[in-house]
């Protein structure tokens, strides 16, 4: 067997959980693990990559993206968030994963540390790990309603410490997280010379009035963030992958030699698909959003009416996070006996590290209400009888 290089060999394994458990089992499943939108991608998301395909629109294009839509996004991020990046400070991505990779590969080196606030996000481990980097966690607190405490995270930072990601709003506690929480992460990063890696990917997706801060807009921290974006939830285009970065032209040198080494650029004709979702109908977005409110409340509602079953009302996303510790099972032990016992596959808690321990997170954005119902049955027998 020929050397594999040590970046492949030392990095983890990719954990797929209760998705991997699940797999090629039969029966009535019904998969509430999985962060994917139960909609359609919009009509005239469609109609205009349909479009720009029948127009010839297959060649090679900006590498950084088209321009169009680059000025469209920075006008977006300029009217949502209050933020005055220009065009060429924006990347178009496959995915906000691309953009995490390419963050993480521009940052991190051989013997430097990554802070991944907790319960975290899986899928930002192996970035860090293929740069050569160190993952270390920083638990938020159950008890505290995952507040995000600056001293929680300064207790983690060491002169290794290059970047924190934050992911908000937040997978998988549905947190959104407030201006004075945010200040505390900004004015942390400044003292200790940190990048913060901001996973906005649910920045459309907030509840009852919560508002989406960019951590970016906050006081220092233009020249120390890269916000990384995608269409993939709020639109329904999972299965497009697109996204896009936001950072200070600082960084845009250093992040265009990852992603062109990687992929050149973005497929060209699905562009001008995604500049129809941001110069398009507001209203198709906020009918998107309610969708997943009214999935939610479904949800939320239900879980709260089950023995030993505590779960506080998600502000974003499109999860649920019941704190299950009364019930005296494990999150792990929970999920297995969930599945086995009523088919509806759950991800356990401690799926996103220790801090996620007693809690289960279940996916309201990716089922219609019926068999969300249908789900929430199940599940009321399953803890009625513990
Ligand atoms: C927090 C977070 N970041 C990134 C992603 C992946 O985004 P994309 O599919 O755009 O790469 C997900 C998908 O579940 C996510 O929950």
């Amino acid at each position: 067997m020929p050397r594999l290089a040590r970046r492949i060999t030392s990095t983890s394994a990719k954990d797929f959980g209760m998705f991997a458990r699940a797999h090629g089992r039969g029966g009535d499943l019904i998969h509430l693990e999985l962060g994917r939108p139960v909609e359609d991608t919009p009509a005239h998301i469609k109609e205009a990559t349909i479009a720009a395909l029948r127009a010839g629109h297959v060649h090679y294009s900006d590498l950084q993206g088209l321009p169009a839509l680059r000025s469209a996004l920075a006008r977006r991020l300029a009217e949502r968030d209050g933020l005055d990046y220009g065009p060429d400070e924006i990347i178009v991505t496959n995915g906000l994963t691309q953009g995490a990779f390419a963050a993480a590969m521009a940052l991190l080196e051989e013997g430097d540390e990554a802070i991944l606030i907790g319960p975290h996000y899986p899928q930002h481990v192996g970035k860090v790990e293929l740069a050569g980097a160190r993952v270390v966690l920083a638990a938020t607190d159950a008890a505290a309603g995952f507040r995000l405490r600056p001293e929680l995270i300064a207790a983690h930072v060491t002169d290794r410490t290059r970047a924190v990601f934050l992911v908000n709003p937040c997978n998988p506690t549905g947190r959104v997280y407030g201006r004075d929480e945010l200040e505390g992460l900004a004015r942390l990063a400044v003292a200790r010379d940190l990048v913060v890696i901001s996973d906005e990917v649910y920045a459309d997706i907030v509840y009852d009035g919560a508002r989406h801060v960019a951590i970016a807009g906050l006081p220092g921290m233009r020249s120390r963030t890269i916000g990384l974006h995608a269409f993939t939830k709020a639109y329904a285009m999972d299965g497009w992958r697109l996204g896009y970065i936001a950072a200070d032209r600082a960084f845009t040198g250093a992040l265009l030699k990852v992603t062109t080494n990687e992929v050149t650029h973005v497929n060209t004709f699905i562009q001008h698909g995604a500049l129809a979702a941001v110069t398009g109908p507001a209203a198709v977005l906020e009918g998107l959003v309610d969708g997943d409110r009214r999935r939610r409340d479904l949800v939320v509602a239900r879980l709260n009416q089950m023995p030993g079953v505590r779960c506080p009302a998600p502000e974003g996303a499109i999860y649920a996070f019941p704190d299950i510790r009364a019930t005296g099972l494990s999150a792990r032990d929970a999920a297995l006996r969930i599945l086995e016992e009523t088919g509806v596959v759950v991800e356990a808690g401690s799926f996103y590290g220790p801090a996620g321990e007693g809690h289960l997170r279940i996916c309201f954005g990716a089922e219609p209400e019926h068999r969300l119902a249908e789900a929430m049955d199940r599940l009321q027998a399953f803890f009625n009888r513990l």
